[in-house]
C-alpha cells in the first residue's frame, strides 16, 4: 500500500489517503476530490493531470517515458519534478508519495 499525500498549490496538506498497488495516481486523486481534470482520462493527450512530485519521492518513481516528457514540456507551471498523474502507478515498493497540485493546468488540446 502507498500512503499518498495531496498538497494544495500553496503547499499545505489537503488530504492523506491509502492507495492500493496498481492504482493510477489520477484515479486516487479523482476518488479523493483533488482538482485534477485529467481530460483525456489517461491516454496522454492533454497534460491536465500534471502534478509536482516531492523531490525525494520523484527519484523513487520509474522515469517518465518520452511521450510523457513531451507532454510535460507544454504543461503549465512545470518543475524539475513534474509528472503526469495518469502515468504514476502505485506499487508495493512505493510506501509514500507526496504530490502538489500545480497553480494552473493547461489543456492544449482544446485551446
Ligand atoms: Fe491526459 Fe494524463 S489525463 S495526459
Amino acid at each position: 500500500m502507498t500512503l499518498v499525500r495531496f498538497h494544495k498549490a500553496d503547499g499545505t496538506l489537503d488530504r492523506e489517503v491509502v492507495a492500493e498497488p496498481g492504482q493510477r495516481l489520477l484515479d486516487v486523486a479523482w476518488a479523493n476530490g483533488q482538482p485534477l481534470e485529467g481530460a483525456c482520462e489517461g491516454v496522454m493527450a492533454c497534460s491536465t493531470c500534471h502534478v509536482i512530485v516531492d523531490a525525494a519521492d520523484f527519484d523513487r518513481l520509474p522515469p517518465a517515458g518520452e511521450e510523457e516528457e513531451d507532454l510535460l514540456d507544454i504543461a503549465a507551471a512545470v518543475t524539475r519534478t513534474s509528472r503526469l498523474a495518469c502515468q504514476i502507478l502505485m506499487s508495493e515498493t512505493l510506501e509514500t508519495l507526496s504530490v502538489r497540485i500545480p497553480t494552473a493546468a493547461r489543456n492544449w488540446s482544446r485551446s
